[in-house]
């Protein structure tokens, strides 16, 4: 998904930041909203972005770690409007990069136009007359969603969309993912000031538990220029319990080393979450043991299999024993029920959704969308904490529950 061309780009971009100095539109909206898909085949994260003169709907793949929105410009890119981001400045300078100044910049700024939101329902669509994003080439699709033509990065870059909308409507840096858990339903991204209120009028914002949000002090992008810290959002996880019983772990692959391996993050990229396989091979035998099932074959990628007529359903899913992961303190604890920890691959087959991520993986745990789906997820990237609600089927509410009837 990154490439060499990338390495060029975050420099051009890293040195060479503008800020939006375009006018305001007249409506300052407090939030803003994107819908989200899950696509059946790649269990990608969609959305659609609006960009460009005459304005264009644009998929693209929602990737929360990533570095800015990169659209492909080779085949689709066509506006009236696009500007290229002005190198030169006193940072670009100073640094001396040789990317700046270049004849064919990648990185350019156009109209972007999304749909406002009062955190009840989706308000009126406002526009960004220059929003920065890079232009990537057609072969950055492989592996995409069909249909996709780019992807959308939500990273705490200052290039990032959340702080890119943050100082175009100059409401905090913060915003909150509610990813859906069927490829039928809906999710939304929310950006900016809470409340965030799902049907029946549950307002999710005011009970959230939070843990801080930390920075990995090496990029985990694929290629990136020395120096660089990761964009992407770790946690502390210390420790994990299965039904309430602690699981022994090697405390030094839950932190960050000081060469960036280690810790815990959160990505949209990865459908099921990635284990080290010490790790992945503790919370397993453990979670075989309390769950005290019969096996039925693995469907890959996932290995630990049941016959779903064995499991009880509960109003959290399938009646499988908690996976706690605890934070900061043993009283905060980001609790994985059925719903989160199993996936339903066919009719009559729930597989625990882990994956063994090998011995020596850059990250020790990644938590992915699976694991993130129908909880309501707030980076909050000025106060630097993450919120969570584990899941809130039992609050009765999902998060296709979001009003979808605008009142523009
Ligand atoms: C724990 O993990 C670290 C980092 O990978 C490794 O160097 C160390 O040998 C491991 N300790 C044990 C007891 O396996
Ligand atoms: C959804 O929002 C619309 C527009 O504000 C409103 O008329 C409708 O009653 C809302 N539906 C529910 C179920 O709250």
């Amino acid at each position: 998904m990154a490439s060499t061309l990338q390495i060029l780009i975050f420099s051009v971009i890293f040195f060479c930041f503008n800020p939006f100095t375009s006018a305001q539109p007249s409506f300052r909206p407090r939030a803003l909203v994107l819908f989200i898909t899950k696509d059946a085949s790649t269990l990608q994260y969609l959305t659609t972005v609006n960009q460009r003169t005459p304005l264009a709907s644009i998929n693209v793949v929602v990737d929360l770690g990533g570095q800015f929105l990169w659209v492909d410009c080779d085949q689709f890119y066509q506006s009236s409007s696009y500007v290229p981001a002005r190198c030169g400045s006193a940072q670009c300078n100073l640094a001396g990069s040789k990317a700046c100044g270049t004849s064919t910049p990648p990185l350019l700024q156009d109209v972007f136009a999304i749909q406002s939101t009062n955190g009840k329902n989706p308000g009126p669509i406002v526009s960004i007359p220059r929003l920065l994003f890079t232009c990537g080439s057609t072969f950055l699709l492989e592996g995409l969603a069909s249909g996709v033509q780019g992807m959308a990065g939500l990273g705490r870059a200052r290039i990032g969309l959340p702080s890119q909308f943050a100082s175009a409507f100059s409401f905090n840096r913060k915003f909150a993912t509610w990813l859906p858990s069927s490829i039928s339903a809906n999710g939304v991204i929310f950006f900016g000031n809470t409340p965030y209120t799902m049907m029946p009028n549950i307002d999710i914002s005011s009970s959230l538990m939070y843990t801080p949000l930390l920075i990995n002090p090496v990029s985990t992008a694929s290629s990136y220029t020395q120096g660089d810290r990761s964009t992407e959002y770790f946690i502390r996880v210390k420790s994990i319990k299965i039904n309430a019983k602690s699981i022994s772990l090697n405390t030094t692959l839950l932190s960050i080393q000081s060469n960036g391996y280690g810790g815990t993050k959160i990505s949209t990229v990865n459908p099921y979450t990635v284990l080290e396989t010490s790790i992945y091979n503790a919370l397993t035998e453990a979670f075989l043991r309390e769950a005290n099932l019969p096996r039925v074959a693995s469907v890959a990628p996932l290995e630990f299999c049941f016959d779903s007529a064995n499991v009880a359903s509960t109003r959290l899913g399938p009646g499988v024993p908690s996976i706690d992961l605890v934070l900061q303190s043993e009283s905060v604890v980001w609790r994985i029920t059925g719903s989160n920890s199993m996936v339903q691959v066919r009719d009559n087959v729930l597989c625990l959704g882990f994956i063994d991520g090998g011995s020596n993986p850059r990250t020790s745990i990644v938590l992915g969308g699976h694991q993130l789906e129908d909880n309501l997820i707030q980076f909050d990237l000025a106060a630097s904490r993450l919120g969570f609600s584990s899941s809130l089927l039992g609050r009765q509410t999902t998060c296709s529950n979001f009003n979808f009837t605008s009142n523009a």
